[in-house]
């Protein structure tokens, strides 16, 4: 009989090996932000629409395409985060963020966009986001962009590229978009697909992204937008670029790359994309190298565009999804021990045991489960190996007797008997055996 009920197209459930590799990929997030001086912000997955239409931009695809948007009961329109800055961004402006305050946020959460789902893209994915509020140092732009490379290198990736760009501010952009739309006008209309032929007029700098091949030849000999940035910019992106490249150990390889533009409206100076590596995880997922698992930028005018101070700001967001594609299918959370129980007809003195001791075992940190029910120490032993237990801890009646606790290695498979006091120590000496490993 099928389900009666089922998800939502693109609105997957999180459960298992990857439940667990999310839970990891947010701790190990929560310990390499702090060592930067980011706090945790969590804010709600539903803000007023003009929300994102303002901070976002009215024009852009998230926007025009892609919101789950409703009617409250007052008819006012809500939407679902497509991400989460424009969030963020309301409820520092909100807290009142001050003047030469810098303000270091984190938060994780799902968001939500009405995409085409395959493969590393859902209309319900999670993001790992981060906001550098209040300061327009080309310091911050390096260490915010170090930072995500040291999370994503402290998971164990590497071969990773940073395409990296600058798209002017204020004063210097105008001057860049007049030369470009003035080159796309020059273009026969044939030459250009029907969303740039929309886009050369209301966003110019989107057909840079194009992924259409004839859009591509077509403005390959497009004006640069690195010839046209003001002094400010140019020496600001040529310090970020400088500290980047002076980090020894920079895991990921740097591609300067003036078509990079994103696709949110509000980036200015530094824009970057992470990209996974080309080779193995990434092809054997699917994923292809092209998908970015991060990307971010500046924003200077948007805390201002969005009612707050004049204040700059940058940050990123990490597709949880698409880094899980990229890392290995993470082996089930084992436990430290699983205590196989048996009793004579009628009696319960092995399974007391057993409940004291396991408790006995988790305050001293180790984790474990202990049998209910009666079986066979075989079936016990296949019900440990199930649940990923190091070691099966063995009370029959012998045990009862001897007073000592067998404990069966489950991956050597030997067997050993053990003082219950000792038992802690045992269990200590393996668990930082395997975590040296
Ligand atoms: P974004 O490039 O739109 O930027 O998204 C960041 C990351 O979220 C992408 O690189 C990708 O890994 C993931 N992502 C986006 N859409 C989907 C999807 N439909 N399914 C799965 N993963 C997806 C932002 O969202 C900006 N708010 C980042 C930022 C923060 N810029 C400044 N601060």
């Amino acid at each position: 009989m099928s389900a009666k009920y089922q998800s939502i197209k693109g609105f997957a459930d999180l459960f298992g090996a990857q439940s667990a590799l999310f839970t990891r990929l947010e701790d190990s997030a929560r310990a390499c932000f702090a060592l930067y001086g980011f706090a945790e912000l969590r804010t709600p997955i539903l803000e007023y629409t003009e929300l994102f239409q303002r901070g976002i931009g009215s024009e852009t695809d998230v926007v025009q395409k892609e919101m789950f948007s409703l009617l409250d009961r007052k008819g006012r329109s809500l939407s679902l985060r497509p991400e989460a800055t424009a969030g963020v961004l309301r409820a520092a402006i909100e807290r009142g963020l001050k003047e030469g305050e810098i303000q270091r946020l984190f938060s994780f959460g799902p968001m939500f966009r009405y995409e085409r789902p395959q493969k590393g893209r859902q209309r319900q994915f999670h993001q790992i986001n981060c906001e550098c509020l209040g300061t327009e140092s080309p310091f911050a732009d390096a260490e915010l962009i170090t930072m995500l490379l040291d999370y994503l290198g402290g998971l164990g990736l590497n071969g990773l590229t940073l395409r990296l760009n600058s798209l002017g501010c204020r004063a210097c952009r105008p001057g860049y978009l007049a030369a470009l739309r003035a080159y796309l006008a020059s273009l026969a209309p044939e030459r250009l697909c029907a969303d740039c032929l929309r886009r050369r007029e209301q966003n110019p700098l989107r057909v840079l992204d194009c992924k259409e091949e004839n859009c591509r030849e077509a403005i390959a000999h497009a004006p640069e937008l690195a010839n046209y940035l003001c002094e400010d910019c140019a020496s600001h992106f040529a310090k970020v670029r400088q500290l980047l490249e002076s980090v020894p150990e920079n895991l990921a390889q740097i591609v300067l790359d003036s078509r990079l533009v994103r696709g949110l409206d509000y980036y200015c100076r530094t824009t970057f994309e992470v990209l996974g590596p080309i080779s193995s995880a990434s092809a054997a997922s699917g994923l292809g190298a092209q998908s970015a698992i991060a990307g971010g930028g500046r924003y200077d005018g948007l805390l201002a565009q969005l009612g707050g101070a004049d204040l700059p700001g940058l940050g990123f967001a990490i597709g949880m999804e698409r880094l899980a594609l990229l890392l290995e299918e993470s082996p089930a959370p084992g436990l430290d021990f699983f205590i196989a129980a048996q009793d004579s007809a009628g009696e319960n003195k092995a399974r007391d045991l057993a409940f004291v001791l396991a408790r006995e075992l988790r305050k001293q940190g180790f984790s474990g489960e202990m049998a209910y029910q009666q079986a066979s120490f075989k079936s016990m032993f296949r019900q440990a190996s199930r649940l990923g237990a190091r070691y099966c801890l063995i009370i029959g009646s012998s045990e009862l007797a001897s007073g000592l606790i067998g404990v069966k290695d489950m991956v050597s498979g030997g067997q050993i008997e053990l003082a219950r006091e000792s038992l802690g120590a045992y269990l200590q000496k393996a668990k930082v055996g395997r975590e040296e490993n």
